[in-house]
């Protein structure tokens, strides 16, 4: 069985503003060892959702995962870079705080869990689009934008595992341990994506549709990238893996019946019929041993977990909007169409 190649380093993408023109401006040079000139840019003049203010960030971010091919890896830890980038993440942070609004004293984690298992009965967002009478076309514009997090899946959340103790720790290794494909290269979910990729005749490379996704799917990758990379945000980060595998395992039974309705490649199927099963699994590890552990282990954490939920929730009701908006009117929901 031959896979699809996974490539190491992506190739920078295009600036599309002033800061992200800041940003790769800088990646092209070697990474001054001493370097503690500020980078200026106008962050305050900048939609946080825009797509130069995500694009940026995103740039900033994999940094910290593969880097750039012909980038000095001795950016990831430039002052100066660091200074320009807690500026993009306190912009986008005060963003989606708007998007999530106030969390009541009452509600709990629990409650907030057992909220998202509640599959409404006239659902009306992409899978049920894709599912009901979605075109090929549209089913892989979905794939393209969710390449940006499927080939780099359950790396965003694996920086939350030194921060977690006891039950909490060893149940999300558990879940991040069939993420990476429980011991088998060819199992590593991934890898699964960079097969669908290849059968349905897209670009597996990583990153490799970075030019071609609006901010939004950005935005999402972002959300997860910011909680994992912060200690600080530790709860949140919990929080929002645990809204990303209680939500899979319903979408991906959309996205099967999707994919079988529309006689889909088995690679294409098999990506999500994985996720049918791993998640419904998944989930009830990580409501009881993950965040229950976690929250009676760490009570101040229990309204970072409430956020971490609802941030995630927020992003991916924007990209769900976005993808509804183009379809609906007959658009590509993409920055450069497919064809
Ligand atoms: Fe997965
Ligand atoms: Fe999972």
């Amino acid at each position: 069985m031959t896979l699809a190649p996974i490539s190491l380093e992506p190739l920078l993408p295009q600036a599309r503003g002033p800061l992200s023109m800041a940003v790769l401006e800088l990646l092209t040079e070697r990474a001054p060892r001493n370097y503690l000139a500020r980078v200026e840019a106008p962050v305050r003049d900048s939609d946080p959702y825009g797509i130069d203010l995500q694009l940026a960030l995103y740039v900033c971010y994999e940094l910290h995962y593969r880097g750039f091919a012909g980038v000095d890896p001795g950016w990831e830890w430039n002052p100066g870079l660091l200074h320009l980038r807690a500026q993009l993440e306190e912009a986008f942070l005060d963003a989606v705080r708007r998007d999530v609004g106030e969390i009541s004293a009452e509600t709990t984690a629990a409650a907030e869990m057992e909220q998202l298992t509640i599959e409404p009965v006239d659902g009306s967002g992409p899978s049920y689009h894709l599912r009901s009478t979605g075109t090929w076309e549209q089913m892989q514009e979905y794939f393209v934008h969710r390449s940006l997090y499927h080939l780099k899946e359950g790396d965003p959340h694996a920086w939350a595992i030194p921060r977690l103790t006891g039950q909490a720790k060893a149940a999300f290794v558990a879940v991040e341990f069939d993420e990476f494909g429980a011991g088998r290269g060819d199992h590593v979910h991934q890898q699964l994506f960079a097969d669908l990729m290849v059968a349905a005749d897209l670009d597996a490379t990583y990153l490799g549709y970075i030019d071609a996704v609006p901010a939004v799917s950005l935005a999402v990758v972002n959300l997860m990238s910011f909680f994992g990379l912060h200690r600080e945000h530790r709860g949140a980060a919990i929080g929002h893996f645990a809204s990303t595998e209680i939500t899979s395992s319903p979408g991906s039974r959309r996205l099967v019946d999707a994919l079988e309705r529309l006689g889909a490649p088995e690679a294409c199927v098999r990506f999500y019929r994985e996720h049918v099963e791993a998640d419904a699994v998944h989930e009830q590890v990580v409501r009881t041993d993950v965040v229950g552990d976690l929250v009676s282990r760490e009570p101040a954490l229990e309204r970072d977990v409430i956020f971490g939920i609802r941030a995630h929730l927020a992003v991916e009701d924007r990209l769900a909007d976005h993808l509804m908006r183009y379809w609906t009117s007959g658009r590509s929901s993409l920055r450069r169409p497919l064809s």
